[in-house]
C-alpha cells in the first residue's frame, strides 16, 4: 500500500498550522499527541518536502453506528441482530490555509480511505464514517460520494464501495 502521510510525532511543526478553523487547529497543537498516547485515536500529516511545513493532517479511529441510524437500503445487507456495526472513524481532516485547493485535501481523503481498507483486512469494519464539522465541509465529502445519515451530521462511505475504488 502507497501512502503519502506519515505519523505524527513531535518532531512536527505542528503549532504552525492553520486551516481557517479553530477547533482543527487546536486539536493539532494541543490534543492530537495525548489522543495517540492513550490510544485513543492516530494522526497522519503530509509534510510540505522543501519547508517541512504541514499541510495537512487527519486522525482515524475505531468507531460503531447503531445499526437503527443506518439508511434501510444499506440495513437490508446486515444481520437483523447485530445491533452496533463496525466502522472505521475519519475524525478529522484538515489542510493548511496555505495550500488550500491544490488538491492536498483530495490527496489527503485518499490516504485516510486507503489505510482505512487496509486495516479492515484485519479489523472488521463496515464503513468509513465522517463527522463534518460545518456545511462547507459536508459539501467536500459530498463530492466524493459520501452517504448521509438520517437525524445525524455524519457521513458514511461503505468499505465495499472503498475497496472496490483500490482494486
Ligand atoms: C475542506 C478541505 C479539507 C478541502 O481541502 P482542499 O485541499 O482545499 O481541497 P482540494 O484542493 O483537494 O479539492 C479537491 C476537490 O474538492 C473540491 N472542494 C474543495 N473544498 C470543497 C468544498 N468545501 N465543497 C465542495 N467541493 C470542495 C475542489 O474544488 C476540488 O475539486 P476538483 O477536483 O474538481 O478540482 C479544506 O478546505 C479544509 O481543511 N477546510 C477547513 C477544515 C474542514 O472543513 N475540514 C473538513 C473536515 S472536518
Amino acid at each position: 500500500m502507497s501512502v503519502l502521510t506519515e505519523h505524527l510525532n513531535s518532531d512536527h511543526r505542528k503549532k504552525e498550522f492553520s486551516c481557517g478553523n479553530i477547533m482543527l487547529d487546536d486539536y493539532l497543537h494541543k490534543q492530537a499527541n495525548q489522543d495517540i498516547k492513550r490510544k485513543l485515536s492516530t494522526c497522519f500529516v503530509l509534510k510540505d518536502k522543501e519547508t517541512d511545513l504541514l499541510k495537512g493532517y487527519y486522525t482515524l479511529a475505531n468507531n460503531s453506528l447503531f445499526q437503527e441510524l443506518i439508511p434501510i437500503e444499506f440495513q437490508k445487507k446486515l444481520p437483523s441482530s447485530y445491533k452496533s456495526i463496525p466502522t472505521t472513524l475519519l475524525g478529522r481532516l484538515a489542510i493548511d490555509l496555505k495550500f488550500q485547493n491544490q488538491g492536498v485535501g483530495k490527496l489527503l481523503l485518499v490516504d485516510a480511505l486507503k489505510r482505512s481498507c487496509e486495516i479492515s483486512k484485519s479489523i472488521g469494519s463496515f464503513a468509513v464514517v465522517v463527522d463534518p464539522i460545518d456545511e462547507n465541509a459536508e459539501r467536500f465529502y459530498d463530492r466524493y460520494g459520501f452517504i448521509k445519515l438520517p437525524d445525524s451530521r455524519k457521513m458514511f462511505l461503505p468499505m465495499n464501495t472503498i475497496k472496490a475504488l483500490f482494486d
